[in-house]
């Protein structure tokens, strides 16, 4: 039983592949300051090397990672733990809270690296604007697990908390991430942030297993509690989903204040962001909402997907 039991011991695991999912998150461990953003701070610091729609797109991103690392460790160590009592996925929980405060830990690092302000970067989600938006639309699906009658004993109950993990790994992890990724990892591409770049390469791929054991967990859940998985919070999630569309539409336009940036555009990424969203829901068993089979940047496929990486990470990981 994934929730609702009194069990504590770890072996035999009644869940393989969460234990699997647990040393294959133990293989990324990385440190921010491992990190040299030397070429970063000359090139952040040169007049008219990054433009002032460059610097801006930057910063907004990090403003979006700034607090969003937090919530999601929030959501897993306050929210998912709690309820989710197998042994061993709560190893793989504690791993991956470790990683969120790891990833908090990157983006400060690169704030103070470029000395930016911290209070305009990390104070960015309780202002005005979509990445307070997008803050408050996540926050509401943890404030009904954290109400004190809340129960996974009820019907109640157990709907809200897989609707919490959809939200959560799906709607959060597995799409909210990929647009900021993108334009980061696209300085790479032309020779620039390459520091910057190479924390947020380490941070896909955390992300990336993240969302997959989040949606093994949806999955054995609903195989367990089948009587959650109603016809209205299938169209619930859905409804999330794309919501959190809307929302990644409304960030891409806010960090693309003209439309674009050296070989990317905001057509692009309306396109990446349902060709997410798509997978995400089939991934769970429900029908895509937009019916889009191509990705726009197929080398983020290279990034999140492949089992073995070749050249992405030379430096330190080889094999997942
Ligand atoms: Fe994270
Ligand atoms: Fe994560």
């Amino acid at each position: 039983m994934l929730i609702n039991s009194q069990e504590s011991q770890l072996m035999p695991f009644q869940y393989p592949w969460a234990w699997e999912e647990f040393k294959n998150l133990c293989k990324n461990h990385w440190l921010p300051q491992e990190i040299s953003m030397a070429s970063d701070i000359g090139q952040w610091k040169t007049p008219g090397l990054l433009t002032v729609d460059e610097k801006h797109l930057i910063r907004k991103i990090l403003a979006f990672f700034a607090n969003t690392d937090v919530l999601v460790g929030d959501n897993i160590v306050m929210s998912i733990y709690a309820h989710v009592t197998n042994p061993e996925c709560r190893q793989y929980l504690c791993g991956q809270a470790f990683q969120e405060s790891i990833h908090s830990w990157s983006y400060s690092h690169i704030v103070e690296s470029l000395s930016m302000d911290q209070n305009e970067v990390f104070g960015e989600f309780k202002r005005v604007g979509v990445i307070k938006e997008k803050h408050d639309y996540q926050s509401q699906f943890m404030q009904g697990i954290l109400n004190a009658g809340f129960s996974t004993k009820t019907h109640e109950g157990r709907e809200l908390f897989l609707r919490n993990l959809c939200a959560y790994y799906l709607g959060m992890e597995g799409m909210q991430f990929y647009s900021a990724f993108v334009l980061l990892l696209n300085f790479k591409r032309r020779n620039l942030m390459s520091g910057t770049a190479e924390q947020l390469e380490y941070i896909v791929r955390d992300e990336s297993l993240h969302c997959r054991f989040g949606t093994k967990l949806i999955n054995q859940y609903v195989i367990e509690n089948p009587e959650c998985w109603t016809g209205r919070v299938k169209e619930l999630v859905r409804e999330n989903i794309h919501h959190v569309v809307e929302l990644e539409d409304a960030f891409v336009n806010d960090c693309l204040p003209n439309g674009e940036v050296v070989g990317l555009n905001v057509a692009q990424f309306q396109t990446y962001i349902r060709y997410i969203a798509d997978r995400r829901l089939e991934s769970v068993g429900l029908e895509p909402l937009y019916g889009v089979e191509e990705t726009p940047f197929p080398w983020m496929n290279e990034i999140m997907d492949i089992p073995k990486e070749k050249n992405f990470f030379e430096t330190r990981v080889t094999e997942y």
